[in-house]
């Protein structure tokens, strides 16, 4: 939930102080009724906001931020297995929501949805290099030789070649990764190649935007203007 007048000017198109104003002139609408005060609280993804009767063009895309808990897969759809869209509401749903890379059905942590493609495609592109922070927790004991090699960048026996990365131990099992790039099962396969298999595996952070950690395993918000606005830089 956000206030009102918050939301409205994070359009750009009037301040909060001219939504204050609006609003006592009775011209903002919100779910058909006069809205009441600029600090009430609404979801911006299901509220109906008109500016004399017109929709103020809030939700051209939107965007949300899901923290995917374990056992449902990071798809649009699936026939027998449930997907991070079940988790959203229908009204959510029917906006084409896709998730932007993936985690696999047993990672946690933060998941960005949008119907914006070009952002998409942007954090998604080898070529923009955006970070993707995980919290790791492995069997055995982590080493500062596995820092180096993280740094060093690995080739792994299958041939997969990585990027430079980097791997912060934080406790003998456990240690925050960061990586460039986002190859199929990339955390685990680098870890495992280092003999520390990955027991538990949750992202924090994509480019700028991080987990919110108020938001409960299992449950969405909508992105700020702000965050969408430091995720287009
Ligand atoms: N790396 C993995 O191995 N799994 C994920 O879900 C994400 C990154």
């Amino acid at each position: 939930m956000e206030r009102l007048d918050k939301i409205i000017s994070a359009t750009g198109k009037k301040s909060r102080r001219e939504v204050k104003e609006l609003i006592r002139q009775g011209r903002i609408m919100v779910d058909g009724k006069a809205a009441a005060a600029a600090d009430m609280k609404i979801d911006p993804l299901k509220a109906t906001i008109l500016l004399d009767g017109a929709p103020l063009g809030y939700e051209k895309f939107t965007y949300v931020m899901l923290h995917k808990p374990a056992g449902v897969l990071s798809a649009v759809e699936d026939r027998k297995q449930k997907t991070v869209l079940d988790l959203l509401p229908t009204e959510l749903k029917k906006r084409g929501l896709s998730p932007v890379g993936r985690l696999d059905k047993d990672t946690e942590g933060l998941l960005l949805l949008t119907n914006d493609g070009e952002l998409t495609h942007r954090l998604l592109s080898p070529k923009y290099h955006v970070d993707k922070v995980y919290y790791a927790r492995v069997e055995g004991c982590l080493e500062p030789s596995d820092a180096e090699a993280f740094a060093a960048g690995m080739v792994l026996d299958d041939g997969l070649e990585c990027l430079p990365a980097g791997l912060e131990i934080l406790s003998p099992n456990e240690a925050l990764v960061t990586l460039r790039e986002g190859k199929f099962h990339q955390v685990k396969r680098m870890l495992a190649a280092r003999g520390k298999p990955v027991q538990y595996l949750k992202r924090l952070q994509m480019g700028s935007l991080k987990l919110d950690e108020q938001l409960p395993c299992g449950a969405y918000r909508p992105l700020r203007a702000e965050e969408v606005e430091a995720l287009r830089q």
